[in-house]
C-alpha cells in the first residue's frame, strides 16, 4: 500500500516551497522517482535531496514554466534521465494582489502565463511525451478556490485558476483514450511561504473563511495530490477536488 507509486516517475512543478515541496515528500513516500522542477534550483536541489533520502531516485531541474521552450526540456530530461514518464504535477504559480484599476498589463499577463499557460505546456508536452512512449499516466493540476469564486485582487489570479479548472475538464476529455488522467486541487489558504507576502491581520481574516478558522497545511493537500497519482483514484476524471476547510460549504 505505501509503495503503490513505486516505479513511476512524476514531474513536480513549484517542488522547491509549499505544496510543491509537500507533494514531493507524499509522491515519495508512496514509492514514486521524481523530478523536482522549480525556478529556485538551490530550492529543488534540496528537495530532491531531501526525497532522495526517502530512498527513491530524484533529479532537480531549473525550470520556467511560463516558457514553453523549458518546459518541453524539463519533459525530455525526466524521460531521458528516467527512461519513462508516469506523471505530472502542474503546481507552480504566483500571485500579486491588486485592483482591476491598478493592473497593467505586464502584471496582469505574468500571473496568466505562470499560472494558466504553465498547466497547458505541462499537458501539452508531457502528454506527447506518454502517448510517444506508449504508458498511461496521470496529470494533476493546482487550481485553487479563487478559480470558483471572485477575490478582490485578483483579477488575474481569478482568470488563471478558472482556466485551470476547465484545461482539467477538457485534458481529461482528450486524453482518456490514451489512458491519460487529468485532475485538479483547489487549495483553500494554505500557510505556505505565498502567503508570506500577508501580514497577521490578513493572515486571520483568510482563516476565518474555514469552518476551523485555521490555515490549512500544505501537507494536506500534498495527501490528496498524492492520492490522486494512485489508481484508487481511478474514477476521478476532470475533477477539481477542493482541499479547502469547507470554504466553499
Ligand atoms: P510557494 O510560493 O510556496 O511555492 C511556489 C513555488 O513555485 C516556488 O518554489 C516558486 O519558486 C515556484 N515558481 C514560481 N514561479 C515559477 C516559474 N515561473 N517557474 C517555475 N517555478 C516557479 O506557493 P504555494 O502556496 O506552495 O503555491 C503552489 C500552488 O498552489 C500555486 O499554483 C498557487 O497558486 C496554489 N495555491 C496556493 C494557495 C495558498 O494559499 N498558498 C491557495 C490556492 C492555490
Amino acid at each position: 500500500m505505501e509503495q503503490e507509486l513505486k516505479g513511476q516517475v512524476i514531474i513536480v512543478t513549484g517542488g522547491a516551497s509549499g505544496i510543491g515541496r509537500e507533494a514531493c515528500l507524499a509522491l515519495a513516500g508512496k514509492g514514486a522517482d521524481l523530478v523536482v522542477a522549480d525556478f529556485n534550483e538551490e530550492g529543488a536541489k534540496a528537495v530532491a535531496e531531501e526525497v532522495r533520502a526517502l530512498g527513491v531516485k530524484a533529479e532537480a531541474f531549473k525550470v520556467d514554466v511560463s516558457k514553453a521552450e523549458q518546459v518541453e526540456a524539463l519533459v525530455d530530461f525526466a524521460v531521458t534521465t528516467f527512461g519513462t514518464l508516469s506523471g505530472m504535477f502542474n503546481n507552480a504559480g504566483v500571485s500579486k494582489v491588486q485592483s482591476l484599476l491598478e493592473m497593467e498589463p505586464a502584471s496582469y499577463l505574468k500571473v496568466i502565463e505562470v499560472d494558466q499557460h504553465s498547466v497547458y505546456y505541462g499537458l501539452h508536452y508531457g502528454a506527447r511525451a506518454m502517448v510517444k512512449l506508449g504508458v498511461k499516466g496521470v496529470f494533476v493540476n493546482t487550481a485553487s478556490i479563487y478559480g470558483s469564486v471572485a477575490a478582490r485582487g485578483s483579477f488575474n489570479y481569478n482568470a488563471a485558476k478558472s482556466a485551470v479548472i476547465a484545461m482539467t475538464r477538457s485534458g481529461a476529455l482528450e486524453l482518456a483514450e490514451f489512458g491519460i488522467r487529468v485532475a485538479a486541487v483547489a487549495p483553500g489558504f494554505i500557510e505556505t511561504p505565498m502567503m508570506g507576502q500577508l501580514d497577521e491581520t490578513a493572515r486571520a481574516a483568510l482563516a476565518s473563511q474555514h469552518v476551523t478558522h485555521r490555515l490549512i497545511q500544505p501537507e494536506k493537500v500534498a495527501s490528496v495530490v498524492a492520492f490522486l497519482f494512485t489508481d484508487a483514484a481511478s474514477a476521478i476524471n476532470g475533477s477539481t477536488v477542493a482541499v479547502d476547510d469547507g470554504f466553499l460549504a
